[in-house]
């Protein structure tokens, strides 16, 4: 399976690296956009910005979502980035701010010590369309189906490493990310950005880092949509905290200002400013399963999906299971993929088939007895849907 999908994904890098000029990251404008969704397996969302998700199919079919199938969330441009004009700045409060060139922070001529990581990414308004759908209300944002979520293994170097040579001073608490994609907003344009508690930043686990600024992906060099030369990788945390086109990561006590964090990415049940400023950011990502590939075969269920657990340390699947009377009953999937924390597991299930259409449904329970709630209260932005999720499987 590792060969397979990394023949593929070189192939594609091959072909996105001759359409670089000169070997910097490719200055893609809304034309490149379009080159990329040919080269991906992706159904677009939106072609400006770049928004798409792949198949739920296509999604299920190996752990590590190979590049093709990986999906893409981008709130403006993809950055023009020359490798060689690049740096990355370490400021705030740090005993010595520095400014780091590409060169220094990515293997191989890196000094810091590299590793490579299993994280799922995903962005926080995954399953919107569902949301809106299940409350019977529009809302603003990408449309979302299910597929808005990938499982990658990334390397680069960790961000605790930067920050422990840097010198954090004891009042720190926050570490800011700014990307260098400028996006517009209501005639001002202001970086993507966010930031991610210091604790988190600096809780290195034996089975996984708090967060990692990542020059490569399932093997490759990053790609342009994903945020190359560098971004950052926060397993466990919502997508939005990963910043892509990494270029200031800023240590402070208070958390970040960038309207990404203190703005968007808030449960709101009304957005009102006051609303706004008295919620907290979503940093961690929700508990949740998804019916991928739902087949009626003879008198069989044949069902595949993916489940995902809460981005907690020490939180992991425990089990999947499906209901076909709305919840009274529920029968166990097989995992058959690792469980792990920080990454979704891939399950299947075979169950009776009736004679009529069937409704089923999902639910993941964790290692903490939690599991998905049937129904999600409302929020205007759409955020961490975890509610069942339902199939009706017509007759096969
Ligand atoms: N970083 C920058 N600079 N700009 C962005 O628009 N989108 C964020 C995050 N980092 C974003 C960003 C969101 S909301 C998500 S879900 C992930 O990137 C998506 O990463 P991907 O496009 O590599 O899948």
């Amino acid at each position: 399976m590792t060969t397979e999908y990394n023949q593929i994904s070189r192939r594609s890098w091959i072909k996105l690296a001759t359409l670089a000029a000169g070997g910097m990251a490719l200055p893609w404008s809304s034309a490149g956009f379009a080159q990329v969704a040919t080269i991906k397996k992706l159904i677009t969302r939106s072609d400006s910005p770049f928004n798409a998700e792949p198949a739920l199919d296509e999604l299920v079919r190996d752990w590590i979502t190979p590049f093709e199938s990986f999906f893409v969330r981008s709130h403006g441009p993809v950055p023009d980035v020359r490798n060689a004009d690049y740096r990355l700045k370490i400021e705030g409060l740090v005993e010595q701010p520095r400014e780091y060139r590409l060169e220094e922070l990515a293997a191989p001529t890196t000094k810091l010590p590299t590793l490579t990581t299993i994280a799922t990414l995903t962005c926080s308004g995954n399953r919107r369309a569902e949301f809106a759908a299940s409350h019977q209300q529009k809302i603003p944002g990408v449309g979302w189906d299910g597929g808005a979520i990938g499982n990658a293994e990334w390397s680069g170097v960790r961000l605790s490493d930067i920050l422990k040579a840097a010198g954090v001073k004891p009042e720190a608490k926050h570490v800011w990310f700014e990307g260098l994609d400028p996006i517009d907003n209501k005639g001002t344009s202001q970086p993507f950005g966010g930031s991610i508690p210091l604790a988190h930043a600096m809780a290195d686990s034996t089975t996984a880092p708090g967060a990692i600024i990542c020059s490569r992906m399932n093997g490759q060099p990053l790609a342009a949509v994903h945020g190359a030369p560098l971004r950052a990788i926060v397993p466990g945390f919502i997508g939005a905290r990963s910043v892509k086109w990494i270029s200031r990561i800023i240590v402070s006590d208070q958390p970040s200002t960038n309207r990404f964090l203190a703005r968007e990415y808030k449960l709101l049940r009304e957005g009102t400013d006051d609303e706004i400023t008295a919620t907290p950011p979503v940093y961690e990502m929700a508990l949740n399963s998804v019916i991928a590939v739902p087949q009626a075969d003879g008198n069989r269920l044949k069902l595949r999906g993916f489940a995902l657990p809460q981005g907690q340390l020490g939180r992991v699947i425990e089990r999947v299971e499906l209901t076909t009377d709305a919840g009274k009953t529920w029968t166990p999937a097989k995992i058959v993929s690792p469980v792990r924390e920080f990454t979704w597991v891939l399950w299947t299930a075979d169950l009776p088939k009736g004679m009529s259409p069937q409704t089923v449904a999902v639910r993941a329970v964790d290692n903490r007895g939690d599991s998905q709630p049937m129904t999600v209260p409302w929020n205007v932005k759409g955020y961490q849907y975890n509610g069942w999720h339902k199939v009706t499987v017509p007759n096969g």
